[in-house]
């Protein structure tokens, strides 16, 4: 029997090549609602996805239903627990987009305290009149304290660019260690660090890791550099810092409620907004969507996945 498989969103190409021998629905419109993801999944075996389609019980109870891979290295808009529960396999793409999300994480750090962004919108205003010894001041990166939350993949591949900078670097992280930098408490991480750059999952323990409380311990001077989630960072309680001089500034590649901002937060000088594309370049979402592809091609034909999601303390409701 040919196995069917839902693509609910355009991918880059190569995807497709890999899917070819399914019959394959593809969704080449725009993000389907709910209702009609449902619909659209109902009697197909695979489900290839992104972060912004909600998976949840609905779909992954369907019957024949098999697996879901998602073109992204974060899991959170899938539920898990429904997952085990219905023993469908999730798959996901880590490692692919490590380098290329740290570059834009770095890109961020380096706009948002050189100015950058601002410095653009000035020159093609017409505004710049000529060198002007106190004209758009921001504040040096090298030699100062890159802090890390989350010492995972791409919390490491910041550490190493943090080198090239001759930067200190302390991380906070309860699970992982890493040898070459700092373990220290994330009290201590928000005191000591000139910039602080987040890269856990969202979850349960991380949702709004970063609220007031947090970023009132930061320093005046300090950034604060978010390509994680938008969830982990209270966004309220962000404006509030940004606006009030709490912090220097950040650098935000996703949001609380995207594609909402946050009221206020757009009108700011002091922050860099990206739309979520900190593993935007062609080479990596490519790699991305064929990875996703390739597992999904291997669920639905009985061979172990490359990149499962691990399910661990996702039990089976009894
Ligand atoms: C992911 O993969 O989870 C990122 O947020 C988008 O690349």
């Amino acid at each position: 029997m040919t196995k069917r498989i839902l693509v609910t969103q355009p991918v880059p190409e190569a995807a497709e090549r890999v899917l070819e021998g399914f019959e394959v629905s593809w969704n080449r419109g725009p993000r389907l609602e709910p209702p009609e993801l449902l619909a659209r999944a109902t009697g197909r075996h695979g489900i290839l996805c992104l972060l912004t389609d909600g998976i949840g019980p609905a779909i992954l109870s369907l019957p024949g239903l098999e697996a879901v891979s998602t073109v992204s290295v974060g899991y959170d808009h899938i539920d898990l627990t429904a997952a085990v529960e219905h023993g469908i396999v999730v798959t996901h793409t880590p490692d692919v987009l490590t380098e290329t999300t740290a570059d834009f994480a770095w890109a961020l750090l380096m706009a948002v305290a050189r100015r950058v962004v601002e410095g653009d919108s000035y020159v093609r205003r017409g505004r710049f009149q000529g060198w002007d010894p106190l004209l758009l001041l921001g504040s040096d990166v090298h030699g100062k304290c890159l802090g890390i939350v989350g010492m995972g993949r791409i919390g490491r591949a910041m550490a190493r660019r943090a080198q090239g900078f001759d930067m200190r670097v302390a991380y906070y992280d309860p699970l992982l260690k890493y040898p070459d930098a700092a373990a220290v408490t994330l009290d201590e991480l928000l005191a000591q660090a000139d910039f602080v750059t987040l890269h856990v999952p969202l979850s349960e323990s991380t949702h709004h890791l970063i609220g007031w409380a947090e970023l009132a311990r930061m320093k005046p001077t300090a950034y604060l550099v978010n390509t994680s989630r938008g969830p982990v960072v209270d966004e309220a309680a962000l404006v509030q810092a940004l606006s009030s001089g709490t912090i220097a500034g950040a650098g935000l590649d996703v949001f609380e409620r995207e594609p909402r901002l946050e009221a206020g937060l757009a009108g700011l000088e002091n922050v860099v907004l990206a739309p979520h594309i900190a593993s935007a370049s062609r080479e990596t979402r490519e790699r991305m969507a064929v990875m996703a592809a390739q597992d999904l091609k291997a669920v639905l034909e009985g061979r172990t996945p490359s990149h499962p999601v691990p399910l661990t303390g996702h039990r089976r409701a009894k």
